[in-house]
């Protein structure tokens, strides 16, 4: 499987890695020596550049050495290459040395993926990450992996076949002999991606407790791959309300079809009746989705406040011990207004501030044990950038007033429920979720659930690693503008 040895001892390395314009990618050059991108509907700017850059990008659509620009000596080319990165509009080809035949080509799917060649020595131990997997995409193979900042679409079987031997430790001096191939590079570039790992010593096994740090020990596969594919941030597939297949499938109905048998009507509440039903009752039918704010009348802290408490203030904590003996572990508990599978209590709230009287524009993790917010110094861009996504989100002509990011911090439920770890805390998003509507039709606020989240951004405004602490749900609250109706009252 190796390169050819050179005399020191290393592998030999002919150039084979290049960059080109994904697919679906055009790249133009204005008169005025904009070089604006296309791609689908969609173009865009990538600013000014020399003619001699706008003529050296056009060899981007057939691919350019890798190692042509990267060392940044030609620091314009360079800057554009790193926007494109930037886009997620590049991707990686590894070419056969002998006749350049594709034998992997890198799809980045996190924004700044730029393929790093990791040192791979004779020594080093590699395996497998248990979260790399392999799956038919259309007619192609790829290899992917939840952590992974890039997808490997494998083009040669023989790759696929070669790469099975890490399912187990390899040591790198103790593989077969293979063909002219880069295999060491394309090893480095998947320990750069996580998808193979180097064990820290030789007689480790590579198994789940030697993988990453602890809270990473405490995920499983699935769960990991649900929440980076059922968000945004870390994969480059289409989401959202696309109606992808409403040309092929009719839409389901809205109303279930009956079941054969004789029906017993139940009672309901009339229209006539509505005095004598509660105020919870009433509540729940005035309840309903809120995007559009009065900007003029912002919700103030007081009431943020009032919201905050009703809602996930901490409201009674203790200690209990797990039924293990008398060495068993303690488990602590903070109970909240809302029910959590476990009595788990892993949801965060962060609160991204646009307008709110007596409270700064700004990013706050609300500590709910204190009832306090705790600023977080977070990029202006990057606020913005999440205030956008949401007001995108709801179709809605301005950010929200508060969006309040729900994070998890999964390994408080996933140390205890293994293979519904997730779920559960989806499950308890709901649950967080109605209890935030209701309170703010109480309160008079106007509020809305947001579907689509963005991890990478999250990670990137807290510093926090993805599979540590990440988001699982969002919500606008804002004063609503009045005229905004919603379903009709009782
Ligand atoms: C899990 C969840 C995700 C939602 N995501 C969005 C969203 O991304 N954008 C949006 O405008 N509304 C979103 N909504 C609000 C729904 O569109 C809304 O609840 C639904 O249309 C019913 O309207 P109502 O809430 O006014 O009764 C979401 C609601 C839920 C429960």
């Amino acid at each position: 499987m190796r390169t050819p040895r050179t005399k020191r001892g290393r592998c030999a390395s002919p150039e084979i890695l290049s960059v080109r314009l994904a697919p679906h990618v055009v790249l133009e050059a204005n008169p005025s020596g904009e070089l604006v991108t296309r791609f689908q509907s969609h173009s865009f700017s990538l600013g000014k550049f020399s003619a001699r850059i706008a003529d050296r990008a056009q060899k981007l659509h057939s691919g350019l050495q890798f190692s042509s620009f990267a060392s940044g000596r030609d620091k314009e080319f360079h800057l554009l290459i790193r926007r494109l990165a930037g886009h997620g509009l590049t991707e990686y080809h590894l070419g056969h040395p002998r006749n350049g035949e594709d034998l992997v080509v890198i799809e980045p799917q996190v924004s700044d993926y730029w393929p790093r060649t990791i040192t791979i020595r004779d020594t080093d131990v590699l395996v497998l990450s248990r979260f790399a997997y392999m799956r038919r995409r259309g007619n192609e193979m790829v290899l992917e992996s939840p952590r992974a900042g890039a997808l490997f679409k494998i083009c040669n079987p023989k790759i696929a076949t070669a790469l099975a031997i890490f399912s187990r430790p390899q040591q790198i001096r103790r593989l077969p002999r293979q063909d002219p191939f880069p295999w060491t590079k394309l090893l480095a570039l998947l320990v750069d991606c996580e998808i193979l790992f180097k064990l820290k010593t030789p007689n480790d096994s590579g198994l789940r407790l030697t993988e990453g740090d602890d809270n990473l020990v405490l995920w499983d596969f699935h769960d990991l791959l649900f929440h980076t594919r059922s968000t945004e941030g870390r994969h480059a597939n289409p989401l959202g309300g696309l109606y992808s297949y409403a040309r092929a499938i009719s839409s389901p109905p809205a109303v279930r079809p009956s079941w054969p048998g004789k029906k017993i009507a139940l009672s309901k509440f009339s229209a006539e009746q509505s005095e004598i039903i509660s105020p919870f009752a009433r509540l729940l039918r005035q309840r309903h989705s809120t995007r559009n704010f009065d900007d003029q009348r912002p919700i103030t802290l007081e009431e943020l406040s009032l919201f905050l408490d009703g809602t996930a203030r901490i409201l009674s904590e203790g200690t209990s011990k797990l039924g293990f003996g008398d060495n068993g572990p303690s488990i602590t508990y903070a109970s909240r207004p809302y029910p959590s599978a476990g009595a788990c209590y892993e949801l965060e709230l962060y609160i991204a501030v646009d307008k709110c009287e007596d409270l700064a524009r700004g990013f706050y993790h609300y500590e709910a044990s204190e009832h306090a917010l705790v600023p977080i110094e977070a990029r202006s861009s990057q606020l913005e950038a999440m205030l956008m996504r949401a007001a995108f989100a709801m179709g809605a002509p301005a950010v929200p007033q508060i969006l309040i990011t729900v994070a998890a911090r999964f390994a408080r439920v996933s140390w205890k429920y293994s293979a519904i770890a997730y779920e559960l805390i989806l499950k308890d998003v709901g649950a967080l979720m109605q209890t935030f509507y209701l309170t703010a039709t109480d309160m008079g606020l106007g509020g809305c659930a947001i579907g689509i989240v963005n991890i990478d951004l999250f990670a990137k405004m807290t510093g926090i690693e993805f599979h540590v602490e990440g988001p699982v749900g969002q919500f606008a609250i804002g004063r609503g503008i009045r005229s905004e109706t919603g379903p009709p009252l009782l």
